[in-house]
């Protein structure tokens, strides 16, 4: 059998350029190396506080973004992850040989339960062995992500090793891969990276192109010399985006301004903020169109959590069968 992709992706609001640099692009291009899994992980999303009244329409829209940035419904298969249930089984009989201390040494738990002090609840602890049998019940080998994901990725691989450990070989060693530009700054506030969460930080897949060069002419640049010479975070973002969204003569250009001290950053952003906007046009496009046929996504929808479905049912036989609960 050759090698599986599994990647997910929360549905909390527009996607950003960070998660189409950081992730999505790579999906696009190994959809076409690999057999596929892409879920929009709705019960990861409820981990924190949110209004169910809009939950369906981020859903909705998370799938319509990833589509719309090429993920292809044709080869890949793209699903819900609530709509195959065994993600929530799997995770049970996960948590049963997932020491507590693995689980609290975890960067993202620590730093949500600083944003969500009022909130911290069983779920958001318990997050990364939902992920873990998210990439397990497909047995995926594979895993793109950004940089912030790779902790949970070798949380999962632990947790596959132990489960073989303990009840025999079932499990393959699932591994992060990550793009060129794996963890992409704040705009704003280039000592944090691009989120949702904080606004003025992103670009989404859906802002306009106003919009798109308003941010980006906002980005923060230098703050004065750094010392040893090195770029400051925001400029070293921006030349990060370049090399994302510019052709390779481009960035040189920059470059060389950069190395003789004679850089106009409102230049770089200017250029950067056209280039970007060219190549999130067809983006926008697609998706308004796709905006245009809900039953045509819910379709795709329902063909993935079927095809998903027939191997998590599996996997999970298997794995209780493997823990004596035949
Ligand atoms: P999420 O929804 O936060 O992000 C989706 C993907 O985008 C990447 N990403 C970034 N890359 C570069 N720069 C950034 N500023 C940036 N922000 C986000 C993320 O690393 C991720 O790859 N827990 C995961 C979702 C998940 C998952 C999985 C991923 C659930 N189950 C199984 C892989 C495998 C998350 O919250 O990603």
């Amino acid at each position: 059998m050759g090698k599986r992709i599994f990647s997910g992706i929360q549905p909390t609001g527009a996607v950003h350029i960070g998660n189409y640099v950081g992730a999505i692009k790579q999906w696009v291009d190994l959809q076409h190396k690999y057999e596929s899994f892409f879920c929009i992980v709705d019960y990861h999303a409820i981990t924190i506080p949110y209004d169910p009244s809009d939950m369906q329409q981020r859903i909705f829209d998370a799938v319509v973004d990833n589509i719309a940035a090429g993920l292809d419904p044709e080869i890949a298969t793209i699903f819900i992850q609530s709509h195959v249930p065994e993600h929530t089984e799997l995770t049970w009989l996960f948590n049963s040989i997932t020491p507590m201390g693995w689980l609290g040494r975890m960067t993202q738990f620590k730093e949500k339960s600083e944003q969500f002090k009022e909130s911290v609840n069983v779920g958001l602890y318990d997050y990364p062995v939902l992920q873990a049998a998210d990439i397990l019940l497909y047995k995926a080998q594979v895993v793109p992500v950004g940089e912030d994901q790779v902790q949970h990725v070798e949380l999962t691989r632990d947790i596959a090793r132990k489960f073989n450990v303990t009840f025999g070989d079932t499990f393959p060693d699932p591994e992060a891969i990550l793009g060129a530009a794996p963890r992409i700054m704040g705009l704003n506030d280039p000592t944090r990276k691009m989120s949702k969460s904080i606004p003025g930080s992103y670009v989404s897949l859906s802002d306009s192109p106003d919009e798109i060069r308003q941010s980006v002419m906002r980005a923060v640049t230098d703050v004065g010399p750094t010392p040893g010479g090195e770029m400051s975070p925001g400029t070293a973002n921006l030349f990060m985006l370049l090399r994302e969204f510019s052709p390779p003569e481009t960035v040189q250009r920059f470059q060389d301004d950069y190395d003789r001290g004679a850089i106009r950053y409102s230049d770089l952003k200017k250029v950067l903020a056209e280039d970007m906007v060219a190549a999130l046009a067809p983006i926008r496009e697609a998706r308004e169109k796709l905006l245009q046929q809900p039953e045509t996504v819910r379709e795709v929808l329902r063909r993935g959590a079927e095809k998903a479905r027939g191997i998590a049912r599996e996997t999970v036989r298997e794995v209780k069968e493997r823990m004596g609960l035949g």
